[in-house]
């Protein structure tokens, strides 16, 4: 099949992400202070609540990250073109950027396969049917796969041996901080080959207020992205939070070198978590942090590649050099 996609998320493999997740809440609810991970965000709503992100004029990271395809897709595509091979997308989301290159390697005739990965199945099953409704009548395959990142991989690489590009955009990266992006890059590096290629979108430091500006939007999209974290609490944990009570604001902290976001309670209240089995009290306008996004240098990028085995290939910057997307080879 041409367009097909698979959850890998079933049985056990659901049980142990639903602990995990119950757990990450249980340890981020008792940290003074508040701090929940960014991943807890992304069910299907959550998804589709980011693309709403990605389309507002003040978010630059989806912004320039669409210009640098725009812009440099020749360059991607002749470094591709000598050899078959494999696109395998990291979180794809909408896979909305990603079009943009699918298209031109169509268009160019490279001979490809793509490979989106995500946790939301939601998100898998709309891009898998979105692909095969632009093109349906070109030679590429697409295996959708709704599963985690690495559970995903490991199983694409029981399959074959093509050249693989492994592509992780928007700024996930920057959703961890700096020691676990090195895990994470080292730990793609141990399931990938000799020669293959990662692209990964970083959003490079720059003025805190346009920082301010990209994560506090006029429209209140990023509050209600935060926000819809207690709808996923109140559904998958059985808990009662009141999310009239509660208001979101991000802004860059300079010793994280990161946008964090949080969302603050506006008055005492205790909330109860059935699958926690316990009570969590809320002082009034107490934080809870909801989001980590890490701002780099360019130095901090080449540091991170060259630490972990990869040789870099290219920088791709947008005009302003607002985002870069950096393309290394995996040496072995
Ligand atoms: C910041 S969004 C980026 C989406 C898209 N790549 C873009 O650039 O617009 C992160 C994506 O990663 C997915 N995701 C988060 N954690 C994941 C995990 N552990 N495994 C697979 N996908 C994950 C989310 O569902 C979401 O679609």
């Amino acid at each position: 099949m041409p367009f097909d996609y698979h959850n890998l998320r079933a049985g056990a493999a659901v049980a142990s992400s639903d602990e995990q997740f119950a757990q990450a809440v249980l340890e981020g609810l008792s940290k003074e202070p508040k701090r929940l991970p960014s991943w807890l965000i992304f069910d299907d709503r959550g998804s589709e609540i980011f693309t709403e992100i990605t389309q507002l004029g003040e978010y630059h990271p989806a912004r320039c990250e669409f210009e640098i395809f725009q812009t440099h897709k020749q360059v991607i595509t002749d470094m591709l073109a000598k050899q078959a091979f494999r696109a395998i997308e990291l979180g794809a989301g909408d896979g909305g950027k990603t079009q943009i290159l699918l298209e031109h390697f169509i268009q160019n005739q490279l001979a490809f396969d793509y490979v989106p990965i995500d946790i939301s199945e939601g998100a898998i099953k709309n891009l898998v049917a979105v692909l095969e409704s632009r093109f349906s009548q070109s030679t590429m395959s697409v295996t959708g796969l709704a599963a985690d990142y690495f559970d995903g991989l490991r199983e694409i690489r029981a399959h074959s041996n093509l050249r693989n590009l492994v592509l992780f955009l928007g700024s996930t990266i920057g959703n961890m901080e700096l020691s676990a992006a090195e895990q994470f890059v080292r730990k793609l590096r141990e399931l990938l080959n000799e020669g293959d290629y990662v692209m990964i979108g970083f959003d490079l430091m720059k003025h805190p207020k346009t920082l301010y500006s990209a994560y506090n939007d006029s429209s209140g999209v990023f509050e209600r992205f935060n926000l819809h974290l207690l709808d996923i609490l109140n559904r998958k944990l059985g808990a009662n939070f009141e999310k009239d009570h509660y208001v979101q604001q991000g802004h860059y902290n300079p010793s994280t070198h990161a946008v964090e976001s949080h969302i603050y309670s506006t008055r005492e209240q205790v909330v109860f978590i059935d699958a926690l089995g316990r009570e969590f009290s809320f002082g009034a306008w107490e934080p809870m942090q909801t989001e980590h996004s890490y701002k780099y240098t360019q130095t901090e990028i080449e540091l991170l590649a060259e630490k972990s085995g990869y040789r870099i290939v290219k920088h791709l910057f947008d005009t302003h050099h607002n985002f870069v997307d950096s393309i290394w080879e995996v040496i072995k």
